[in-house]
């Protein structure tokens, strides 16, 4: 059997790479999705030393060419798409704490470049390669952050966190375009997720979540790996209980 090709975005560094070394393990060739080269080649080359068949893939999100080139590049030495894993993403950590109403324009529109557009300009891309898997699986790594069910939940620790618009936000389009293309491709075997890794030890909140990048990485790839009869257009992963009595389901949008 060949194996599934899988590629994963802002796969150099965080959960992005880590989930490109499970989903290796778990037989597939990955396409490290990376905006930078040398931070993408020295991302597939640990992946390799590691045993992955792993291959560096020049894409910026925000970026409309890079990700052309990157489809047709996989058109041409692939033909095909199994799993998509839209992982880059950037909170602007520096300002992430500014209140809804301090909130500048111009620092949304650049959190929603990435974590918004970028989805759709990615997936849009690749429509014709993930129609030619035998059953391709999207996956868009979200966040609890993004469910206004946990955010408005008096019980849930996100509550009790500070307001903010960016990020929050973001990702709560992140959820709605997840079920809106699960709508648009139901009578496909294609599925679309959105994964929640919870709070995650990497760069992007300099190192304060509780959970590994490792750990972070296992809602995508089981979205990933999700056999026919799962689910499509749902988010799960990782549940924050205020308790610590958490584990994996589906979470409210
Ligand atoms: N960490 C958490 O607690 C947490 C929780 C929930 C959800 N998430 C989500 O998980 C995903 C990965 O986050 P992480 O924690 O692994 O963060 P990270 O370590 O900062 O990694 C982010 C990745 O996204 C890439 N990226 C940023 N902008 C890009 C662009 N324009 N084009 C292509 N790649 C770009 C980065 O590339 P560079 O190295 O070039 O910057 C990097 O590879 C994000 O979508 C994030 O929102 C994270």
């Amino acid at each position: 059997m060949t194996a599934k090709i899988a590629l994963v975005t802002g796969a150099n560094k965080g959960i992005g790479f880590e989930t490109a070394g499970q989903l290796a393990a778990a037989g597939m060739t990955v396409l490290i999705g990376a905006r930078d080269e040398g931070r993408g080649r020295a991302a597939e080359q640990a992946l390799r030393d590691g045993g992955a068949d792993a291959h560096f893939v020049q894409l910026d999100v925000t970026d409309a060419k890079s990700v052309q080139r990157a489809a047709e590049r996989i058109e041409a030495e692939y033909g095909r798409l199994d799993v998509l894993v839209n992982n880059a993403g950037t909170a602007s950590v520096a300002r992430l704490r500014g209140l809804p109403s301090q909130t500048s324009l111009a620092d949304m529109r650049a959190v929603y470049e990435i974590n918004v557009f970028g989805i759709v300009t990615v997936t849009n891309a690749m429509p014709p390669l993930l129609r030619r898997a035998e059953a391709a699986r999207i996956v868009n790594v979200s966040s609890e952050v993004g469910s206004i069910t946990s955010q408005t939940d008096p019980a849930s620790p996100l509550s009790q966190m500070p307001a903010s618009a960016q990020y929050p936000s973001s990702k709560a389009a992140v959820n709605m375009l997840t079920a809106m293309y699960a709508k648009e491709l139901k009578d496909t075997p294609i599925k679309v997720n959105a994964a929640n890794p919870g709070y995650t030890d990497t760069d992007f909140n300099d190192h304060r979540g509780f959970r590994s990048a490792a750990e972070g990485a296992e809602p995508s790839v089981y979205l990933a790996t999700l056999p026919a009869g799962g689910p499509s257009g749902i988010l799960w992963g990782h549940i924050w209980k205020a308790d610590g009595s958490g584990g994996y389901g589906q979470l409210g949008w």
